[in-house]
C-alpha cells in the first residue's frame, strides 16, 4: 500500500480525542465515535418516534432509516438480505442468543465445540447450557475446548479436528483473539465443521459454526457467504459508534427454522396473538422483540458508512449519510486499506516491545497473521501497574485479562492476566512509538510516567529480572 494515500491527520481530524490530547490504544475494547456520528444523533431527533409503531412521518421517516440500517449490515458483511441480520446489544448477546434459539435442538449425546482462545461469551454460554440448563431437562450435552499452541497463540487445529464428529451440532471459533490477536483459519475451520456428518433437524449434514467477529469485522473484510458462516456475531462499538448495538448474523433458513429467543412486541405477527394461538412476524422482526435500540441502529449503520469513507477518502465523505448503495467492492477496497495499516502498527508495535528487557509477547510474531493488537507481560511487574503507568505517561492501554480467562490461565499466568495496546484506523506511526517509549521509561528506567506531560516519577527499579512465574515470562508465548 502506498501509504501517502493513508492520510491519517486526515481522518483524525473527524475525531475529537486526539484535541485533548489522548493516545487511544485501548481499541479492542471500543473504538472512538466520529464527531459526524454525534452531530448526526442530534440531528435524528428532529424525527425521532418509535419505530413501526405510529402512523406519524417522524415514525415513517424513522422506521425506513432504521429498516435501511439492515440493509446497510447485509450488505457490509455479504448477507444476502436484511432477513439474516439480528439487532442485538453487543458480541455477547448474539452468542446467548444462539445458545437459546438452539437450545430445544440440542439431543443427548451431542456436543458442541469451542475453543482455549475464546472469549468468555463465546464458552460461558455454552458451559452454562451443558453444565445448568439441559441437565434440569435431563438432557447430557458435553462441551468440548480446542487446545492453541502456547508458543505461537495459533489454533490447534489437529486437536481442533479431533474433538468434532457426529454428534457436534456446533462448532464456535473466534475470527481473532482479542488476547493474542491470532486470526483463526476460518475456511479451514468450516471445512471441518462441514465434514462432521451431524444431521440437523433442517436435513442438512454438517455442525454449524458461529464466528466471533469481534475482533475481526471492524478492521477486516468479511464475506458471511464466502466464508459459508452459519453465524457471526459484531459489536459497533469497536467500530467507530458506541450506542451499545451488536450484530448475530445468520443463515436465513436457520432464523426461519429457530424459535425466538425473545418473546413480545414487534416479534409478533401484526393481530395475531390469540388465546390458543400466536403467529410471529416474519424475518428480521422475528428477532426484534421490544422497541429496538432505534438511533443506535440507524447510527451504527451510518458508523459503517463513514468507516468506508474514511478508509478510502477521508477528506471527502461519500457514503456518510447518503442513500449511496454500499457495493461489496467498496467494502472489500476499504476494509483491506484498513487492515493494511493496522497491520503496519501492529508490526511496528511488535518490534518496539520486543526490545524491552523481560517482556513477553503473546500471539504470531507475524502482524500480517493477527489483528491489531499486541497483549504482553514484563517479567516481574503487574500488569495492571503498567496500565496504570503507561496512563500517567498519556497512554491509553488495558491489563487484564480481557474476558480471555481460559487462555490466560492455560498459559499459567499468575494473576491471570496481560496487558494491551490496540489500535484502530485512526492510529499515527508516533502513537506506537510513544506507547514503547513510555512503556521502556516504565521497566527500563522505573519512570512512573507523565502527568500532564511532566514527568512526575523518578529512576526506581533496576532491569527487572527476565524471567518470572507471577506474570509469566517464563511460561508465555515469546520472551524476547
Ligand atoms: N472484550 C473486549 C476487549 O477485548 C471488551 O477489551
Amino acid at each position: 500500500m502506498d501509504w501517502n494515500a493513508w492520510d491519517v491527520e486526515a481522518i483524525r481530524r473527524h475525531f475529537v480525542f486526539p484535541q485533548a490530547g489522548r493516545v487511544v490504544t485501548n481499541n479492542a475494547a471500543s473504538t472512538q465515535p466520529p464527531r459526524e456520528l454525534l452531530t448526526l444523533y442530534h440531528a435524528l431527533a428532529y424525527d425521532y418516534d418509535n419505530v413501526h409503531r405510529g402512523q406519524s412521518s417522524a415514525s415513517q421517516r424513522t422506521t425506513a432509516r432504521f429498516e435501511s440500517a439492515y440493509d446497510d449490515i447485509a450488505r457490509f458483511i455479504g448477507a444476502r438480505s436484511r432477513n439474516s441480520i439480528v439487532a442485538v446489544r453487543n458480541t455477547t448477546e448474539a452468542h446467548n442468543a444462539v445458545m437459546y434459539s438452539l437450545l430445544a435442538e440440542f439431543r443427548d449425546g451431542d456436543n458442541v465445540v469451542t475453543t482455549m482462545m475464546e472469549h468468555n461469551s463465546n464458552y460461558v454460554p455454552w458451559y452454562a447450557m451443558c453444565k445448568d440448563i439441559l441437565p434440569k431437562f435431563g438432557r447430557r450435552v458435553e462441551y468440548r475446548l480446542a487446545r492453541f499452541d502456547p508458543l505461537t497463540g495459533e489454533l490447534d487445529m489437529d486437536h481442533l479436528k479431533s474433538l468434532i464428529d457426529r454428534r457436534t451440532k456446533l462448532v464456535c471459533c473466534t475470527g481473532a483473539s482479542n488476547f493474542f490477536g491470532t486470526k483463526n483459519p476460518l475456511a479451514d475451520v468450516r471445512a471441518l465443521a462441514g465434514a462432521s456428518g451431524y444431521v440437523q433437524p433442517t436435513g442438512e449434514r454438517r455442525s454449524y459454526l458461529l464466528v466471533d467477529g469481534a475482533q475481526l469485522v471492524p478492521s477486516s473484510f468479511v464475506d458471511v457467504q464466502a466464508l459459508d458462516l452459519d453465524y457471526l456475531s459484531f459489536s459497533f462499538h469497536k467500530m467507530l459508534a458506541p450506542f451499545g448495538v451488536g450484530v448475530l448474523y445468520a443463515r436465513e433458513r436457520l432464523l426461519e427454522s429457530s424459535p425466538p429467543f425473545m418473546y413480545g412486541g414487534d416479534m409478533i405477527a401484526e393481530g395475531r396473538v390469540f388465546p390458543e394461538h400466536v403467529e410471529y412476524n416474519a424475518l428480521p422482526w422475528k428477532f426484534a422483540a421490544g422497541t429496538p435500540n432505534i438511533l443506535g441502529t440507524i447510527i451504527s449503520a451510518e458508523a459503517m458508512r463513514i468507516l468506508l469513507d474514511l478508509a478510502l477518502t477521508p477528506g471527502r465523505l461519500r457514503h456518510f449519510a447518503t442513500d449511496k448503495p454500499i457495493e461489496r467492492a467498496t467494502v472489500e477496497a476499504a476494509m483491506g486499506r484498513v487492515a493494511t495499516w493496522n497491520r503496519e502498527l501492529t508490526g511496528r508495535a511488535i518490534e518496539g516491545l520486543s526490545r524491552i528487557p523481560g517482556i513477553a509477547i503473546y500471539g504470531p510474531r507475524d502482524a500480517a497473521r493477527r489483528s491489531a493488537l499486541v497483549a504482553f507481560n514484563v517479567a516481574g511487574r503487574s500488569p495492571m501497574d503498567l496500565a496504570r503507568s503507561l496512563n500517567e505517561a498519556g497512554v491509553e492501554s488495558r491489563a487484564g485479562c480481557h474476558c480471555a480467562t481460559l487462555a490466560h490461565h492455560a498459559l499459567k499466568l499468575n494473576p491471570p492476566a496481560s496487558c494491551r495496546l490496540s489500535f484502530y484506523l485512526y492510529n499515527t506511526r508516533e502513537e506506537v512509538d510513544r506507547a514503547v517509549e513510555a512503556l521502556v521509561a516504565i521497566v527500563v528506567r522505573g519512570d512512573r510516567g507523565m502527568a500532564s506531560g511532566r514527568q512526575i516519577g523518578a529512576r526506581r527499579n533496576p532491569l527487572p529480572p527476565t524471567t518470572n512465574s507471577r506474570y509469566g515470562a517464563a511460561t508465555a508465548v515469546s520472551v524476547y
